[in-house]
């Protein structure tokens, strides 16, 4: 028998999508919203963030591309450490679908907020406009392109905010709140959308039937640490421990009989 000790090749293993390590952070104000959060989601996994509010799901969010920094532990995207050294290569991997669509649209025309991050990594003219056109057409707001962003409607503007990030073809979409405020026929489409694409998605949520349709994984994070972690619809039909962590699902709902998505 050969027994390899020591013997860790990393270019032999690949590394996971996103890497969370003992991540700990308290807000300038002293107010402390993550306590040592430790996950791992490899390549092409959609894994749901649930949790009640107040519970560190933002702050998290915020760290994967060095929004926020500053606290204890560590992200790995990709194998690369999130800091200022590699910022610019995480910012193109890590696409964050903010919970409020206004603090990601701020360019006069819906097309240049679109195009705003694919050219500033260097895409131009005729490839810079498809990438538009093609991120537009994903989210159905291909007619609103020289529209002003902040003439549109609440779920129109969170619809262009995907796009925007859909642009950048990020390597992890993180999308915190993606279905709230979308009417169904959007919030199906959405889900279409990200059944589609071939990226690893962590999608934070309170539409606990969107995160049973849509991830097969979920974390619940509870006070600034994660609680559980598991199958979706093992979660969701434990009734002691989403009373726990003031989880609720939807009344008639039942996660037993749902069918997921494809
Ligand atoms: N800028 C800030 N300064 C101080 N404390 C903050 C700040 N932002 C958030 N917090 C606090 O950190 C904790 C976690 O907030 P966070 O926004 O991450 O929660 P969340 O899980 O995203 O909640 P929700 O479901 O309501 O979006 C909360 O107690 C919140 O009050
Ligand atoms: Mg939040």
């Amino acid at each position: 028998m050969v027994l390899v000790t020591d013997a860790v090749t990393p270019s032999v293993t690949p590394s996971p999508s996103l890497e969370v390590a003992g991540l700990a952070f308290a807000y300038p104000d002293g107010h402390q919203a993550l306590f040592g959060v430790d996950f791992r989601v490899a390549r092409g996994e959609r894994v749901a963030l649930l949790g009640p509010n107040g519970a560190g799901k933002t702050t998290l969010v915020l760290h994967l591309n060095g929004i926020l920094t500053g606290g204890a532990g560590s992200v790995t995207v990709a194998g690369l450490p999130v800091g200022k050294q590699h910022i610019a290569e995480i910012r193109r991997k890590v696409g964050i679908v903010f919970q409020d669509p206004d603090d990601q649209l701020f360019m006069p025309t819906v097309r240049e907020d679109v195009a705003f991050g694919p050219a500033a990594a260097g895409l131009k003219g005729a490839a810079l406009e498809a990438r538009v056109d093609h991120a537009l057409e994903q989210v159905g707001m291909a007619e609103f392109k020289n529209r002003p962003p902040h003439h549109l409607s609440f779920g129109q503007r969170r619809r262009v905010a995907v796009a925007t990030v859909l642009a950048m073809e990020p390597e992890i979409l993180v999308l915190d709140e993606p279905s709230s405020n979308l009417d169904p026929a959007s919030r199906r489409e959405l889900a279409d959308i990200l059944r589609s694409l071939d990226v690893t998605v962590l999608m934070v949520t309170h539409d606990l039937p969107y995160a049973l349709e849509l991830c097969p994984r979920a974390l619940i994070l509870s006070e600034g640490v994660i609680a559980a972690d598991g199958r979706t619809g093992d979660l969701l039909a434990d009734d002691a421990l989403m009373r726990a962590h003031r989880l609720e699902l939807p009344f008639g709902f039942d996660p037993r009989s749902a069918t997921m998505g494809a």
